[in-house]
């Protein structure tokens, strides 16, 4: 399966993909830490690292080629989980070239919700106890509002499809996980 998460900053996007990779055995694919994990002495980790610790996207000539060189290799022959792309309608356009490309297409759009209260709060305790350079109150607001205004029209973009499943954010781990597997088993081939 090809599954997609979309989901504000705090949302669960990571906690939840760790534990669906294990359950389907397809990789976890994270453009924030493939962006992250650009060598900082680099000047294309220098510019990267400018649009993370301000919260803006990173540009698209910079996240496509990493993406899409991922999603070539042969672990993804079968599917993967995709957290945090795609983050435009440009990058959905992008994605879908390519799998089709590829003879592929995507099978669920996992959406998590939460408040931006919850999330706000996850944020701030996590930065406590990890050292996220995007973690502070004011990147945090500004990661919220470039979800708002980016992200969250992906969403429109994939409605008419029915790939779209709304998953509740703001439960426990476990029962989040517990609706995303409902989701995805009863879209098993
Ligand atoms: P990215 O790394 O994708 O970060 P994000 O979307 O801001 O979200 P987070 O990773 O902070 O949250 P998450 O939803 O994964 O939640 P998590 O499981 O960690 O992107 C970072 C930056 O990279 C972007 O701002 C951008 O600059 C750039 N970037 C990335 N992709 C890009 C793209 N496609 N195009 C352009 N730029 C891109 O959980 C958060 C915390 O909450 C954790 O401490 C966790 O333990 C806790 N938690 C999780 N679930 C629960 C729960 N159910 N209850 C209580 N606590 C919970
Ligand atoms: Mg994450």
């Amino acid at each position: 399966m090809r599954i997609v998460f979309i989901g504000p900053p705090g949302a669960g996007k990571g906690t939840q993909c760790k534990r669906l990779t294990e359950y389907l055995s397809i990789p976890h694919l994270s453009t924030g830490e493939m962006l992250r994990s650009t060598r900082s002495d680099s000047a294309i980790g220098k510019l990267v690292g400018s649009f993370i610790e301000c919260g803006r996207l990173v540009p698209d000539y910079l996240v496509m080629p990493i993406l899409t060189k991922r999603l070539a290799e042969p672990d993804c022959a079968d599917g993967c989980l995709l957290d945090g792309f795609p983050r435009t309608v440009n990058q959905a356009r992008e994605l879908d070239a390519f799998l089709l490309e590829q003879g592929h297409q995507l099978d669920l759009v996992l959406h998590l919700e939460a408040d931006s209260q919850e999330l706000v709060a996850r944020l701030l305790k996590r930065a406590e106890i990890e050292n996220r350079a995007d973690d502070t109150a004011e990147t945090i607001a500004a990661r919220l509002q470039v979800f708002e205004t980016e992200t969250a029209p992906v969403l429109d973009y994939y409605l008419g499809r029915g790939i779209v499943e709304r998953i509740d954010a703001v439960q426990t781990p476990d029962q989040v996980f517990s609706a995303i597997r409902r989701a995805v088993d009863s879209r098993r081939k």
